[in-house]
């Protein structure tokens, strides 16, 4: 048996690697998530699949987490194999804002980073901690956080993408903390990444880039990239590439923050 937990899985990407990852009996899922309001398909594949296992949590909240963690260990015997760190948004509402846009509103600038910081990145750290133990006494050890290419600096360069301000701070800033720890704990065998799905086809790309008139924008913007993007990919595609980049995932490349075609250059 192979355990994995993926934080974030009742829609979009995260329900997308619980769904792939528990096709195969021999993988153990526990699938992570804050409420059961939006849990309906999931809810729905779980009762097909004895596989798969609901561990409702808040991840902002260590104590929340601890128990969490617990209820994983009693049914793995005290271990985890990998862990993904899914569990993302893109903010409040200034996301649509650029830089400058911020000038004479500071508290809307600090919300902007605060929430965004809060959610994307501090609550990451919390939730590998609290799984840290567990991590330690798995066979795989591979701590994996689904990044955004609106984190890379390159990328932004070139696509002249300007907004997502907060999110794509807190995706650059959760990428060096994934550095730090792939550093701290490669003597214990364990490793990490930072994974960029892609654009994918989930709620969260329709709330960002839905909108008729700024999906011709963004388009016309990641093309300076790459001339050959049509539009984002559907989520089984973004999971078969990403899981076929985690399994390659070794101390050599570990610390990384790669696209989902295992480099970094190629975004889409
Ligand atoms: N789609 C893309 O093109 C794209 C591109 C780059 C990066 N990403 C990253 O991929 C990951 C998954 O995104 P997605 O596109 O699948 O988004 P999605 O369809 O909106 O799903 C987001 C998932 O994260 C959960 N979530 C959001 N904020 C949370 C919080 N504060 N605490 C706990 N759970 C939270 C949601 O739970 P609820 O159902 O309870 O709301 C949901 O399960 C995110 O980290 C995102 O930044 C996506």
């Amino acid at each position: 048996m192979v355990s994995w937990a993926i934080t974030g899985a009742t829609r979009g990407i995260g329900l997308g690697f619980v769904d792939n990852l528990s096709i195969d009996p021999k993988n153990q899922v526990f699938a992570i998530i804050r409420s059961r309001a939006t849990a309906g398909p999931l809810e729905k594949l779980a009762s097909k699949r004895k596989n798969i296992q609901i561990v409702v949590t808040d991840i902002s909240d260590p104590s929340r987490l601890a128990e969490a963690a617990a209820d994983v260990s009693k049914i793995t015997g005290g271990s985890l194999d990998v862990l993904i760190l899914n569990a993302g948004s893109a903010g409040p509402e200034t996301s649509v804002l650029p830089p400058t846009a911020f000038h004479g509103k500071e508290e809307a600038l600090e919300k902007e980073i605060n929430e965004n910081v809060k959610n994307n990145l501090i609550s990451n750290i919390f939730v590998i901690n609290s799984f840290l133990d567990l991590i330690r006494n798995g066979k795989e050890k591979k701590v994996i956080f689904i990044s955004s290419q609106s984190g890379d600096v390159e990328f932004t360069r070139v696509t002249g993408f300007a907004t997502v301000l907060g999110y794509s701070v807190a995706k650059a800033g959760m990428n060096l903390v994934m550095s730090k720890f792939s550093a701290e704990l490669a003597q214990e065998g364990i490793k990490t990444l930072s994974l960029s799905p892609g654009w994918v086809d989930t709620d969260a790309a329709k709330a960002v880039t839905g909108d008729p008139a700024v999906r011709k924008f963004v388009l016309s913007a990641f093309r300076k990239l790459d001339p050959n993007v049509n539009g984002p990919i559907s989520v089984n595609e973004s999971v078969t590439d990403q899981l076929q980049v985690i399994r390659s995932l070794t101390e050599a490349n570990s610390g990384k923050f790669l696209s989902h075609h295992g480099n970094h250059d190629e975004w889409f």
